[in-house]
């Protein structure tokens, strides 16, 4: 149960998840006015009190990204200004994370300058999932709590498969800590997909380390934007013999025709989180959602009590 001094406020990134944190902390949520002036511009204003008070701002930076980040930095300059004694930028997708390195000349780091912002506006800490590149904790002088999906994807996959003969799959080399991970959850082995983008949201794959023939391969992501990257690695692992593909991944972006894309492909289930909210239809879709809210919640009020949070990485 939440005590008088933590407030929890949402933009409008989210609202079914926002609503099933709140559920998980049986609290609601705190009031405001959040929308648009006539001429465009993201309007902010608090309805409640929050001197003194410990609050956490629930906004996923997802499309529409500009205007969510917006209502992030806003609503936290609202309540710096409105006296609160501790902010909390509860961030379940992280955007911009795609960009957190230069990879040609004349280039912004744009992962770089969202923290910039979040921080410039006020906020304390910062609790956010699966960030697309770890070392963009680092790009935060203040306390970042960085959880992941995987122990929940894992126990689902679990639940739900019946498959005895599996291998945990790394779509790219840069996650290869988080297959391994999923792999020593579920007891399997891992292969590993090399992939190069030969062109801007254009994937192409290389080459595989490992063996799938006869076996259930799971690929395990941070997320699917274009799907591209799903696609493509899931006829490789047929080609090579795998008998089903299936799909772990946390942030579902589904970009463009992603979901049509990933339908019409040799994958036969995605389980997803809830981090952003999906493409309309996506019930009819071979998609198994996993909820990350009762997750949240329970960091929300750690961080609160001032309880340890990696206690939830087991
Ligand atoms: C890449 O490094 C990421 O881990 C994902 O594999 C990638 O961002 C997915 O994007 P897409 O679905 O557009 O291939």
């Amino acid at each position: 149960m939440m005590d008088g001094r933590l407030q929890v406020f949402a933009g409008n990134s989210h609202p079914q998840l926002a609503n099933d944190i709140m559920k998980s902390l049986e609290a609601p949520l705190g009031r405001a006015v959040i929308g648009e002036w006539k001429n465009g511009e993201t309007r902010v204003k608090l309805d409640e009190n929050v001197r003194g008070s410990d609050v956490f701002v629930i906004q996923s930076i997802c499309n529409p990204v500009d205007h969510h980040l917006m209502e992030l930095l806003l609503i936290i300059d609202a309540l710096r200004r409105a006296s609160a004694d501790r902010i909390t930028a509860v961030i379940p997708y992280y955007g911009y994370a795609k960009q957190e390195k230069k990879t040609s000349g004349r280039e912004p780091i744009s992962a770089k300058l969202v923290a910039n912002l979040i921080v410039t506006a006020g906020a304390h800490r910062v609790l956010t999932l699966d960030l697309h590149a770890p070392a963009i904790e680092g790009f935060f002088d203040i306390p970042v709590d960085h959880l992941r999906a995987t122990p929940l994807l894992a126990k689902r996959f679990k639940q739900m498969t019946d498959a005895q003969d599996i291998v945990a799959v790394s779509p790219d080399a840069g996650g290869v800590a988080r297959a391994d991970d999923f792999r020593t959850r579920i007891g399997a082995p891992l292969a590993i997909i090399s992939k190069r983008h030969p062109e801007a949201d254009e994937t192409e794959v290389l080459e595989m380390v490992g063996d799938v023939d006869g076996k259930t391969a799971v690929i395990v992501d941070d997320m699917i934007s274009t799907g591209g990257t799903l696609v493509e690695a899931a006829r490789l692992l047929k080609a090579r013999g795998a008998s089903d593909v299936i799909t772990a991944a946390t942030h579902g972006i589904f970009a463009g025709d992603a979901l049509d894309l990933i339908e019409q492909s040799p994958i036969s289930k995605v389980f997803i989180t809830d981090s952003i909210p999906l493409p309309n239809g996506w019930q009819s879709k071979p998609i198994e959602l996993v909820s990350i809210a009762p997750l949240l919640a329970e960091a929300i009020m750690r961080i609160h009590k001032d309880l340890s949070v990696s206690a939830l990485f087991y």
